[in-house]
């Protein structure tokens, strides 16, 4: 991780009014994406991970409010763009790729048409992408077949492994099987020419085969296409095979994050470790897997303090007072920087026996808490009075 991030987003929280109070979806997170990375956001349904992306987007509903400190993309902020602008971003520069990939494609168009129209739109194409064109192009002549963005949007479709690109650009959504229309999918996804892919859970409509190639063709694209990867999922496995560095939500929070090697060999949050005691193993001799018992807890009038204490085996006096990020050390890696865990049994001044559970909270620790709170809002004021000088 070096350099300046992609994706920066700072303090970041989303809360819908419903009829039963405000449900507090997003509640504070903060994490950056670095160019060239595949970073992984894993947790359970619920957790907020959907949320997370379409805040990013501005693509929420009008009951929703979204607010943050910074949600900033090659250092612009994307939080003060117009609709058009954020357009503009949308299929451009930030790209996203659904669960179901019927939601995302026209059943009325043909598959070439709408990778082609992508192409137009945001790619640096020297075919207009106005609207006139646009109307005449999808609904009387079609895309011509020499020019610039079909030939484009045949290259994808080859490139994304669908074979006879040539005959199947002509065809549409509902003649392809499932696998194939997600390829199709990733195919458009990269035809804005973007820096940044979103997957929102990519392969969990599709078989377990067809998943691992869609997610290895993915991975491909990255390095060819040089974007970076936000993929969403529920499945520690898959993030265990593609990403780089990963974040453990839970209850619109993030309790850990760290490279993915890191976090597989040490986590540190209660809940990642029982996340991933959870996972079967090929050498498992245990008759049942361990579940984490208990539900996530209600987002509506979140009691503050950490999400997770009433199903943690670990809980202990400190587990109610706000939830700070700890710098985390792994032995596999000497470097501290960048493996983090939101749980106070990291506390300096917390001192745990060998099975984790805290033995001694001395003086110090609420003082800890008090200081990394003021250290966040300290950061801040010293961010806006830097905006406010130039
Ligand atoms: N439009 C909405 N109005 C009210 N609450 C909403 C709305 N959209 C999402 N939520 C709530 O926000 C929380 C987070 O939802 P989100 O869809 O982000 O979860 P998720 O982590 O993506 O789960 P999954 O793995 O099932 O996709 C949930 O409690 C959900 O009910
Ligand atoms: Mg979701």
């Amino acid at each position: 991780m070096s350099g300046e991030p992609l994706l920066e987003i700072d303090n970041l929280r989303t809360s819908f009014a419903t009829d039963r109070g405000t449900v507090d979806a997003v509640d504070g997170i903060s994490f950056e994406i670095y160019p060239g990375e595949v970073f992984g956001v894993v947790g359970e349904s619920g957790s907020g991970k959907s949320v997370t992306a379409l805040s990013l987007l501005q693509l929420l509903d009008s009951n929703s409010t979204i607010e943050a400190d910074a949600v900033r993309f090659k250092g612009e902020d994307l939080l003060t763009k117009s609709d058009a602008e954020m357009q503009d971003v949308r299929g451009g520069e930030i790209s996203m790729i659904f669960q179901d990939p019927s939601t995302s494609l026209n059943p009325v168009m043909t598959i070439g048409e709408q990778i082609a129209e992508v192409y137009r739109q945001h790619a640096s194409s020297t075919e207009s992408g106005r609207f006139w064109p646009e109307m005449k192009r999808k609904y009387i002549t079609g895309t011509n077949k020499k020019s610039e963005s079909w030939q484009r949007a045949i290259e994808l479709l080859d490139m994304v492994g669908i074979p006879d690109p040539e005959v199947r650009a002509t065809e549409y959504p509902h003649q392809l099987s499932g696998g194939m229309r997600q390829r199709v999918v990733i195919a458009q996804a990269l035809a804005g020419d973007p820096a940044l892919i979103i997957a929102d859970e990519p392969t969990t409509a599709l078989d377990v085969s067809i998943e691992a190639q869609i997610l290895n063709e993915l991975v491909d694209l990255k390095d060819e296409y040089d974007v970076s990867i936000m993929l969403i999922t529920h499945d520690l496995g898959v993030v265990r095979e593609t990403c780089d560095r990963v974040a453990v939500m839970y209850a619109g929070e993030l309790m850990e994050q760290a490279t993915d090697d890191d976090l597989f060999a040490e986590p540190h949050h209660p809940y990642t470790q029982g996340l991933l005691d959870s996972i079967p193993r090929i050498t498992d001799d245990r008759e049942w897997l361990d579940v984490i018992e208990g539900a996530v807890p209600d987002l509506i009038d979140k009691p503050q303090g950490c999400p997770f204490r009433d199903r943690c085996n670990r809980a202990f006096e400190m587990c109610d007072k706000p939830l700070v990020e700890y710098d985390v050390r792994s032995e596999a890696n000497s470097d501290p920087s960048g493996h983090t865990a939101c749980c106070h049994l990291h506390n300096d001044h917390v001192e745990t026996n060998a099975d984790g559970k805290a033995i001694h909270v001395s003086e110090g620790a609420h003082a800890e808490v008090e200081s990394k709170l003021i250290e966040v809002k300290g950061d801040k004021i010293a961010r806006t009075d830097g905006g406010d000088s130039q």
